[in-house]
């Protein structure tokens, strides 16, 4: 099957009952999609699946045949790291760091959609991201600061 991942085309022969994420993380040698509760349930597989959030964890490669996937490494974009990325470092989002790419997934989601969420509105696209280390405060104050444009024009090189 042909899939592109972030910008990238590949041609791949899914293995039977494989899911996206092992694809990713051990084919396509991307590993910044983590694995959590496996079921669909905490976020940590968070990717953009034809645009759309998709827990990684329990969508079968073999579905994804022509799909278009963004993942944590497609956000940055010419040793760039995005707005929201910036915010969340500036704004000390991230404690273990384990959930942090889906959450940074889903947030990008939430503005491509709505580029000015209210409190509420954040926190409710953010539900189906857990978070062990408890910083949803400090990760809605991040979204919210992105959504003001705050890191939007600040040049900030990647470490890769
Ligand atoms: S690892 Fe996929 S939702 Fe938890
Ligand atoms: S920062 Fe540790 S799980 Fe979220």
């Amino acid at each position: 099957m042909r899939l592109t991942v972030n910008g990238r085309d590949h041609e791949i022969a899914p293995a039977p009952g494989e899911r996206l994420l092992t694809l990713l993380n051990d084919r396509l040698h991307l590993p910044g999609t983590k694995f959590g509760c496996g079921h669909g349930e905490c976020g940590a597989c968070t990717v953009l699946l034809n645009n759309r959030l998709a827990y990684s964890c329990i969508v079968l490669a073999e579905a994804c045949d022509s799909a278009t996937v963004t993942t944590i490494e497609g956000l940055a974009s010419a040793g760039k790291l995005a707005p929201l990325q910036r915010a969340f470092i500036a704004h000390d989002a991230a404690q273990c760091g384990y959930c942090t790419p889906g959450q940074l997934v889903a947030a990008t989601h939430l503005l491509a959609r709505n580029a000015a969420p209210d409190e509420a509105e954040i926190r409710e696209a953010m539900s189906g991201n857990l978070c062990r280390c408890g910083t949803y405060p400090k990760i809605v104050t991040a979204i919210a600061a992105a959504s003001r444009g705050d890191f939007k024009n600040m040049s900030s090189e990647t470490d890769e």
